[in-house]
């Protein structure tokens, strides 16, 4: 396991990160990447959205472009990063919570969307089977993932720090969690990186 797949050191690594945050994080994560993540949510107007791993709130401004401010929950672990989603976004519901426990009752959400966060999860299927869970029948479950980098130096190091799945891997777990009608796209934000993160969606049965 990486050193990051661990919420005490997941938490306070982001304590300090989120400084710098999104000077970065654009670098990794293009527009195209985004509006891609919530196409593959299929929202409609009046959908109630949960977002896990909000961070500084990227993708929940993405989201916010498709439905209103006040039908989107958005949780996280680092009450560093979500101040400044608070900041940016402030009409959004925040709670701060774990991704393997989601304090939500069966079937609350239209869809559920999480990108860039699962890499930190120490189980991410229990991860994907809570967002399952909390997601109505027929609505869309959402994961942005890294990709393996292909390179086996560069690999070994990456994984030392945290979970790099593969699409497969993804997949397996949005079977595990019943999901259905599973459709995935690989993509990155410039042709040097073109496969760098799996977008994987699967419908709850
Ligand atoms: C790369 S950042 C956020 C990405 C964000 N979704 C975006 O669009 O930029 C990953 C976030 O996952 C959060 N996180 C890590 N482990 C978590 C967990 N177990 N439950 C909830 N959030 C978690 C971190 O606090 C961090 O803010």
């Amino acid at each position: 396991m990486g050193l990051l797949e661990d919420k005490v050191r997941a938490r306070k690594f982001y304590k300090y990160f989120s400084k710098v945050y999104d000077r970065i994080n654009p670098i990794f994560y293009s527009q195209k990447m985004l509006e891609k993540v919530v196409e593959m949510a299929e929202l409609s107007d009046g959908d109630i959205v949960l977002e896990v791993g909000c961070g500084t709130g990227f993708t929940t401004y993405g989201i916010s472009k498709k439905v209103l401010q006040e039908n989107i929950f958005a949780v996280d672990l680092t009450p560093e990063q979500m101040k400044k989603a608070i900041d940016r976004l402030p009409n959004v519901n925040y709670l701060r919570c774990d991704a393997e426990n989601l304090p939500f009752k069966d079937d609350t959400f239209d869809a559920s969307i999480s990108a860039g966060s699962i890499e930190y999860w120490p189980n991410p299927k229990k991860g994907i089977s809570e967002m399952a869970r909390v997601t109505k029948p027929g609505g869309r479950v959402v994961i942005l993932a890294p990709r393996k980098p292909s390179n086996p130096v560069v690999r070994r190091f990456a994984e030392s720090v945290m979970l790099f799945p593969s699409t497969q891997q993804c997949i397996s777990w949005y079977d595990s969690a019943g999901l259905e009608n599973i459709r995935f796209v690989e993509m990155g934000p410039n042709r040097l990186w073109s496969k760098l993160v799996v977008i994987i969606s699967g419908e709850v049965r």
